[in-house]
């Protein structure tokens, strides 16, 4: 059987995909994105060092690995070249050997990037702006650009990107064949899909394990594992249905940014700020509630740097993400940043017109009218980022990750407790 794993977002992105894909990658000969493009942000951090991504493979990171930018893809030629030249400034090395840039990807322009930002329906959705569904359009209409047709033009970006520019679906199936170890990076998150998310607050591409194989040229059979990456609790940019979020879209909007926060107060006034609110959490306020996981989450986009929206875990959604990415395993993240809590709530059915399902529904609509059930369970006040081994967590941490997975339906394979990639609990029960 092929050494092949996808990576998937389970949520509505931001699920800490890239530093599972980091930390997985270790193993991988080839990396390859499949969807998506500059709308996504990879913090990756290693080293004491943080890199943050948007169109190149986090395996980039590591040494002698092949980084594949799939035909999936839309690519902002200028983004990936400056993204090229920022890594290359913090002393990694990007060459042809181990960034492939797919002939069949298609190009961000201008126009793409200024019918983003202007449209109504942008505004509504609350997109990146970064030009991702005007160009999909494009594609899908027949009339984009290819990169291979790009590069064949004289500008200095175009000559800069050709030595990168292969038709990399023959790469890619080589490397399969030949008993290589293939991780497929995602994007965005299965509640994002074109398809299978809440549409229209979507992005523009197959973000799920089926978009691997289109975005990549890869049959299915070629595939041994896919694991669904999950925070913790939740959390949406932009706008959409959220079961379980914690206070409101306005309210969250309207927060400054952690920066700014930083920059007004001391470290100390900072503290004290986070101490009042963990106060607040635990009386019942579910807005401050949501703004203590915004807080000891960072929950700022690496893109837009916007507040995140945040909420409790959503079972219904998880389960339903399990099934349309056929996943065999799942990743748990930032399981660190639900310290200081009296109470967490899983979400395990849905409320409609005052009937239960725990079925997630497709229609926006729907979605939004949907009142979420809740099991609560214990929470702990521990720093557990320093927990390296399962037995390391509190009890009410094992409790909590026991009841996940069998909301989830799938085995935990890992457990991330901080962003280094130190702060990683592999559970030993992959097969890559
Ligand atoms: P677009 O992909 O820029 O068209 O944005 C469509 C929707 O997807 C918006 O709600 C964005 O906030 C969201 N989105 C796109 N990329 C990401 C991502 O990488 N993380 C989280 N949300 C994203
Ligand atoms: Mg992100």
């Amino acid at each position: 059987m092929a050494n092949t794993l996808i990576i998937v977002g389970g949520q509505f992105g931001d699920e800490g995909k890239g530093k599972i894909v980091d930390f997985l990658a270790e193993k991988a000969d080839m990396i390859v994105r499949y969807s998506g493009g500059n709308n996504a942000g990879h913090t990756v951090v290693s080293g004491g060092e943080t890199f943050k991504l948007h169109i190149i493979p986090s395996g980039i990171i590591r040494k002698n690995k092949v980084n594949i930018i799939g035909n999936g893809t839309v690519v902002n030629p200028d983004v990936l070249v400056d993204e090229m030249e920022n890594l290359e400034k913090m002393g990694l090395t990007v060459n042809e050997k181990n960034l492939i840039l797919s002939s069949a990807a298609h190009v961000i322009s201008e126009r793409h990037i200024m019918d983003d930002s202007s449209s109504a329906s942008s505004k509504m959705i609350g997109t990146t702006g970064r030009g991702i569904g005007p160009c999909y359009c494009d594609k899908v209409v027949r009339t984009g650009t290819r990169i291979g047709d790009f590069v064949k033009g004289k500008s200095g970006t175009a000559v800069s990107l050709r030595p990168f520019v292969k038709d990399t679906y023959s790469i890619i199936n080589d490397a399969i064949d030949a008993g290589k170890h293939v991780l497929f990076e995602g994007a965005q998150g299965t509640l994002l899909d074109v398809d299978h998310g809440t549409y229209p607050f979507v992005t523009s591409s197959n973000s799920i394990a089926g978009g691997a194989l289109i975005g990549s040229g890869v049959g299915p059979t070629k595939i041994r594992e896919v694991c669904g990456v999950f925070k913790a609790y939740s959390t949406r940019v932009g706008g959409g249905p959220f079961p379980t979020e914690l206070g409101n879209e306005s309210m969250t909007k309207e927060e400054d940014s952690v920066d700014m926060l930083r920059k007004e107060l001391s470290a100390e006034g900072f503290e004290r700020l986070l101490r009042k609110t963990v106060i607040k959490a635990n009386e019942g306020d579910a807005y401050t509630q949501g703004r203590l996981l915004r807080m000891q989450g960072y929950e700022y986009g690496t893109t837009t740097s916007r507040p995140r929206r945040t909420g409790w875990f959503d079972g219904v959604a998880a389960r339903y993400a399990a099934r349309v990415n056929g996943m065999t395993c799942a990743a748990i993240t930032k399981l660190d940043v639900l310290r200081n809590l009296d109470k967490i709530k899983i979400c395990v059915a849905y409320l409609i017109n005052g009937k239960q399902t725990g079925n997630f529904l497709l229609g926006a609509e729907e979605l939004s009218k949907a009142v979420p059930v809740y099991e609560e369970m214990s929470g702990w006040k521990e720093d557990i980022s320093k927990a390296r081994k399962a037995d390391d967590l509190p009890a009410a941490a094992k409790n909590y990750l026991g009841r996940l997975q069998q909301v989830i339906g799938v085995p935990i394979g890992i457990i991330s407790v901080g962003a280094g990639r130190e702060e990683t609990i592999p559970l030993g029960n992959m097969l890559w």
